[in-house]
């Protein structure tokens, strides 16, 4: 029978009233306050989204919730409590601030712990257990819900702070990857709660890789009716950067602007070609073909293809991707 964890879920929420106890009462909470503070996070935020602490030491969360054997072994299991070889057990987030992560239901299923100040890792992050798998979750799904569907929009953002501080400024409708590539699986469930996606990365080298790998990712799922843009930001920004710096009217005014996905595509193929040439333009046709032969028929596909034609000055009827491709079932 397959371990869904549904016992565990009543653990986790104690857990998260735990550190959000800590955050408020342990002798230490000074250093983990001061921090968000320092960072712009209001407590009226920080209660928002359940912020907590857990404390330095290898037993805080275990004296408190780890009576007996049997409550240890599902702590463990839990992924809150590490297990060690020789028996025993200690805590697996120590002096970090704590973001629970909820899954689509609203039932904790992760933490992210971020170190205070500076530490390796910076970001801690539940491992896989019966109730977290990572490359499907999203933080902040479940509480942006509402704003999602008013918005009829969903930005995707890189970390829990950028969720946060969007939030903080009323642009209560990011969620974010945990550290992974955004998946096939995370853009069907987040098409489920809007018909666009807008995606925010990081303004560095590593922000611009996911954009477009994202782009990749997203074609196979790009049906008529869903669009996909891009926001890309300035470099060394992110968006709890950026959002503090420029506050909310000019966060939006860029969004506006955010790049959609047809354009974010041939621009960046175009200026890998030079399309004065013939055999530029053949290169061009080259590297959209993979990727246009990704997307299921239909409307959308055939309009790129139409837009290939254009910059390639090649007979649609002669591009080597059909409009109507029978290797590619629309999915
Ligand atoms: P970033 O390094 O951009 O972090 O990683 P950030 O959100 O801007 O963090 P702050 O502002 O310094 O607090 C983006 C996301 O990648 C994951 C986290 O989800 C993080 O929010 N990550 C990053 C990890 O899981 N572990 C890490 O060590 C670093
Ligand atoms: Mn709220
Ligand atoms: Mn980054
Ligand atoms: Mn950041
Ligand atoms: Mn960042």
């Amino acid at each position: 029978e397959k371990d869904t964890g549904a016992d565990l879920i009543e653990l986790m929420r104690e857990a998260a009233r735990f550190y959000r106890q800590q955050l408020r009462e342990h002798p230490q909470a000074g250093r983990p306050v001061d921090y968000l503070k320092g960072r712009g996070i209001t407590g009226e935020i920080a209660r928002d989204f359940d912020l907590g602490f857990a404390p330095d030491g290898w037993d805080n969360l275990l004296r408190a919730l780890g009576k007996d054997d049997a409550s240890r072994e599902a702590l463990a299991r839990a992924g809150l409590v590490v297990k060690k070889d020789g028996g025993g057990y200690y805590d697996r987030f120590r002096d970090r601030v704590m973001f629970p992560i909820e899954d689509h239901r609203g039932r904790i299923v992760a933490f992210g712990g971020r170190v205070i100040d500076k530490g390796e890792p910076k970001y801690l992050n539940s491992p896989e257990t019966p109730l977290f798998h990572k490359g499907r979750e999203l933080y902040g799904l479940f509480h942006a819900r509402d704003a999602i569907k008013r918005e009829n929009r969903v930005m995707v953002v890189e970390g829990y702070m950028d969720v946060v501080a969007l939030a903080q400024f009323g642009i209560d409708f990011a969620v974010a990857t945990l550290g992974t590539a955004t998946t096939r699986d995370h853009l069907e469930r987040l098409f489920r709660h809007a018909p666009e996606v807008v995606f925010c990365f990081d303004g560095d080298r590593a922000g611009r890789e996911a954009a477009w790998r994202a782009l990749d990712n997203a074609l196979p799922v790009l049906r008529e009716g869903r669009q996909i843009s891009f926001l890309f930001l300035p470099e060394g920004e992110d968006p709890d950067t950026l959002v503090r710096k420029e506050g909310r009217e000019t966060f939006l005014a860029r969004l506006k602007k955010a790049l959609p996905l047809p354009d974010y595509l041939f621009d960046s193929l175009s200026r890998q070609v030079d399309l004065g040439r013939l055999d530029g333009r053949a290169r061009l046709v080259e590297l959209a073909r993979p990727l246009l032969s990704k997307m299921p028929v239909g409307v959308l596909r055939q309009m790129m293809l139409d837009r290939l034609a254009e910059l390639s000055l090649m007979d649609p009827d002669k591009l080597p991707v059909s409009a109507a491709n029978p290797e590619q079932p629309a999915s």
